[in-house]
């Protein structure tokens, strides 16, 4: 069974009484055992639920492997630090959480969602809570449909901005991504797939849940993480497989001039891999697909070389 996790459009189940199940085929590592999705429970006063106040990863299953494991744990174990998180065992303890959860669910190809939260207590002060909890979901997941992807997908520029690093750094994957889900939410309501944020100098930062690229005069372009972007493990790969092919990279900022002019322009995450995009605000974009296309199948060999096995 296919889950849209990031689709907010009522099609997929937010009407009125139509409220999701998990679906049955989801599995959780909690409490030290993995278990289906309808027997994971958190309480109602998890620090995470009621302040988002956690963190998590994304991760991809690709043949029977979890792609860039090591990188993954390299982040979490950073924004663990950042929000002053102590993850129960350490980290070779989560990583060792996150492969029996994939060993349990089976499949060659899902995804991963691992999560930490503070822990338990009512009221805001972190200091209150009780032991960290830690959970990880096993699931499908697919973000945008085959033919959306083969047409590119559409993109708005997002009235929202990225907050800066002295407000909420984004480089911290935190359980509190209001911003981007209201930015995503204006985005369906417009019809369009997803949205561009930029940052408070009006430089393009990231999409909701992926990192923005841009082939422009023979340089392949990525805005640099200060410019308020999440260190993509998917963007780090695309530079590496670019680099290694020859091709021109650089970080650097880009404006929606940038991406009007680009030849190609492409989004990168964990969930839905690299990304065609065929409009901005209503206007085509991009001459042609070649770049894309290459990395994209590139990108799949990588996957399984880069891939720890459980
Ligand atoms: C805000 C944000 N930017 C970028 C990305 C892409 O990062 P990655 O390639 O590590 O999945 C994500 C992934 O969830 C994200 O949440």
């Amino acid at each position: 069974m296919t889950t849209q996790l990031e689709d907010l459009s009522p099609a997929n189940g937010s009407e009125a009484g139509t409220a999701p199940s998990p679906p049955s085929d989801m599995k959780v590592w909690i409490d030290g055992a993995v278990v289906d999705a309808a027997d994971a429970k958190v309480p109602v006063i998890d620090h995470g639920l009621l302040y988002g106040d956690g963190i998590f990863e994304g991760m991809r299953i690709f043949g029977g492997g979890v792609f860039r494991l090591d990188d993954h744990m390299r982040r979490f174990e950073s924004a663990s630090r950042a929000l002053a998180i102590d993850l129960p065992g350490g980290i070779e303890a989560i990583r060792g959480i996150v492969l029996e959860t994939a060993r349990a669910y089976g499949a060659p190809n899902a995804y991963l969602r691992l999560v930490a939260t503070r822990g338990d207590a009512l009221g805001v002060d972190p200091t209150q809570c009780g032991a960290p909890r830690v959970f990880c979901i096993a699931a499908q997941l697919t973000i945008f449909p085959a033919e959306k992807r083969a047409r590119g997908i559409d993109l708005i520029t997002s009235s929202l901005r990225r907050p800066p690093a002295d407000v909420l750094d984004p480089r911290v994957k935190s359980l509190n991504y209001l911003n981007t889900v209201l930015a995503k939410h204006e985005a369906r309501l417009r019809g369009a797939d997803e949205a561009i944020l930029l940052n408070q100098a009006g430089m393009v930062s990231e999409a909701s849940v992926a990192n923005v690229f841009a082939m422009r005069r023979g340089c392949l372009v990525t805005p640099p993480v200060t410019d308020g972007a999440l260190e993509g493990i998917t963007r780090m790969s695309v530079l590496d497989i670019a680099k290694r092919a020859g091709i021109e990279t650089a970080e650097k900022s880009l404006g929606r001039f940038d991406l009007f002019d680009a030849d190609e322009v492409f989004l990168t995450g964990s969930g839905a891999g690299i990304v065609p995009v065929g409009s901005l605000d209503g206007r085509k974009i991009g001459r042609t697909r070649d770049l894309t296309d290459r990395l994209t199948k590139e990108f799949e060999r990588f996957g399984r070389e880069n891939s720890t096995a459980f």
